[in-house]
């Protein structure tokens, strides 16, 4: 019986690691984003990304330059001049700007603090996030997303990327079946749903496709860091552990031989 209940426990566990990851209710398909902790000009420039176009909302207030520097190979001196807010030290935690106060006032709630985003949403869903926003003027902001229906965020990497527009299928009609919106397929059915899963981007920006997208990569790649600061270390301690015990596996059977020879 236990070991049912055992068998169960782990598959339920497994289960709901994949529904999360699954639930996402969106007319977008993911794309993939692997994260990779070794990549230090990756993580170093997703530092200066996010320092530069978030921070002025975001905080990530669980962690201090002097660590993230040290982490991701920024000498000291360089992060002063370009990651540290002015008049702030190497070792104060990572607060926005912003005033509360004022954030309230702007945004209903404060940005929210980002330290632990990627545990919360997942680096893919950070990148796709970043890749999804439209215009639309009926939102505060002029813009809309993909993956966060409705999010009361401006488009804050729009200057990189350029204006993006989402593409719908067919031509867009309006009150075609009492009242309600909806498109024309190239056959002149009407699809009242229309499918607008694909945005395009008018060249506008400082970054070509390519780049924006490795942009927002390293931005996703630096908040996944950020989630869990401690992994590349564990994951290369691992590493010596699992060679440690090789070499006592090594020693263990050459000593076991060793006895049984005698007794034999
Ligand atoms: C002008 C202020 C502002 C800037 C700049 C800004 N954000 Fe935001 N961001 C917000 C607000 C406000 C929300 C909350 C939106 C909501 O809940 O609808 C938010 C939400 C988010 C969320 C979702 C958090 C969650 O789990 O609900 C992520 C991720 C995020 N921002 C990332 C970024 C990144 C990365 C940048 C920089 C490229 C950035 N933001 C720049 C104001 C800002």
């Amino acid at each position: 019986m236990r070991t049912v209940n055992t068998v169960l426990v782990l598959g339920l566990l497994l289960f709901t690691g994949q529904a999360f990851a699954a639930s996402a209710d969106v007319d977008w398909d993911m794309e993939p984003m692997d994260p990779d902790l070794g990549d230090m000009p990756s993580l170093q420039r997703g530092a200066a990304l996010f320092t530069n176009f978030c921070m002025g909302c975001h905080s990530l207030k669980f962690q201090r330059y002097e660590r993230t520097a040290d982490d991701i190979g920024i000498p000291h001196d360089v992060a002063l001049r370009n990651l540290v807010l002015s008049g702030q030290q190497i070792g104060a935690l990572m607060e926005t700007a912003m005033p509360p106060a004022q954030a309230k006032n702007w945004f209903g709630a404060p940005p929210p603090d980002l330290t632990m985003v990627a545990r919360v949403r997942g680096p893919e869903w950070i990148y796709n996030m970043l890749k999804t926003f439209y215009m639309d003027e009926s939102r505060p902001f002029g813009v809309n997303n993909k993956v966060f229906e409705n999010i009361g965020m401006p488009h804050a990497l729009i200057t990189l990327q350029g204006t993006p527009t989402e593409v719908c299928e067919g031509a867009k009609v309006v009150d075609i079946l009492d009242g309600e919106t909806g498109v024309l397929d190239p056959d002149g059915e009407v699809i009242v749903e229309p499918d607008c899963s694909e945005i395009a981007v008018d060249g506008s920006g400082l970054y070509d496709e390519d780049e924006y997208d490795q942009a927002i990569y390293d931005i996703a790649n630096f908040l996944y860091y950020m989630g869990d600061p401690s992994r590349a270390e564990r994951e290369s301690l691992g590493w010596w552990v699992l060679g440690f015990l090789l070499v006592l596996f090594v020693i263990s059977s050459f000593l076991n031989r060793e006895y049984w020879r005698a007794i034999h």
